[in-house]
């Protein structure tokens, strides 16, 4: 078998025009939608997420601010400025840039944000909600796998999905999602005991780990569905994924491709969450101004 590969890149080109056409409608009717990037240190590939962040704001017409900050700034200089975003209203989403460095306490920084203008979907309430079902915003990586799978039709109903890696900002809440749309969902790590025994038995595997070439194609039923989350950067510069991908797609039905596969959707998706913030905040504006003019 060879398998059908799901380009993130398509996928999301699609949705860009889709997104285009709310920032206009946002823009020509009441406000440009605006999102704020908090960057500190310099970590080399968080300055290329957040630049390619501020591009795609730009491609799509949201007014983007990044703010960026030395490695050493205080826990109280960070807690201000998040304070300052909250209250502004041209501002309608506020992502932190993870990693932050080890002195500052990551929990009081991203608990900070205004849950209405948390686009990352990381706040406590936000992860709260979406363990309950009915998430505010959706975290932004596993949001586009969900879109991915989506676009295929592969059904999740049912479906044993085995989601390896276990991270705040992928593993958990992927697992959350495909639970929540029905799948019989296994969470595994990089160190699980046998994991080929689990990744056997799945209909849809989720690679999330960060460890080059951990799934290999004698782990995969034939026709599964493998997506790939990892990023991983090659001694000689290459970008490649978690998954072995010559030997996988000869067993796979779907497969991503590294690069052009989840990346590309990550970015859609946190520009669909932030002309989201945009459009509740404009509906929140339009409720407070009928009920002033009824007084
Ligand atoms: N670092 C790696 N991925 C992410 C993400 O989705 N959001 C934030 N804020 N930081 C990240």
């Amino acid at each position: 078998m060879n398998a059908i590969i799901i380009s993130g890149s398509t996928i999301a080109g699609k949705f860009r025009e889709e997104l285009k056409q709310r920032v206009k409608t946002l823009t020509e009717t009441w406000m440009q939608p605006g999102l704020a990037v908090i960057l500190v240190g310099d970590n080399p590939a968080s300055r290329v997420y957040v630049r390619n962040k501020a591009k795609t704001c730009d491609e799509l017409g949201i007014r983007s601010e990044v703010f960026s900050f030395p490695g050493d700034i205080s826990q109280k200089a960070l807690l201000q400025q998040i304070q300052d975003l909250n209250a502004n209203t041209e501002i309608h989403g506020i992502l932190v840039q993870l990693p932050l460095p080890g002195h500052i306490h990551i929990d009081e920084i991203i608990a900070a944000i205004a849950i209405e203008k948390d686009v990352d979907g990381f706040h406590p309430c936000n992860v709260g909600a979406l363990a309950a079902g009915h998430a505010l915003f959706h975290p932004c990586t596993p949001f586009g796998v969900m879109k991915m799978l989506a676009e295929f039709n592969i059904p999740l109903q049912g479906q044993h999905a085995v989601v390896v890696g276990r991270s705040n900002i992928v593993g958990k809440p992927m697992a959350l999602m495909l639970l929540e749309k029905g799948a019989t969902v296994t969470v595994c790590t990089s160190r699980t005991r046998d994991l080929a025994s689990h990744t056997r038995n799945a209909d849809i595997i989720v690679m999330a780990t960060g460890k080059v070439n951990l799934l290999t194609g004698d782990m995969v039923k034939p026709g599964a569905t493998v997506i790939d989350v990892g990023i991983n950067r090659l001694p000689d510069g290459r970008l490649c994924g978690d998954v072995e991908f010559s030997g996988v797609k000869e067993k796979a039905g779907y497969i991503t491709p590294v690069p052009g596969g989840v990346g590309p959707m990550t970015i859609v998706m946190l520009m669909n969450n932030t002309i989201e913030a945009a459009e509740r905040a404009r509906a929140t504006a339009q409720a407070v101004a009928r009920q002033s003019s009824m007084q």
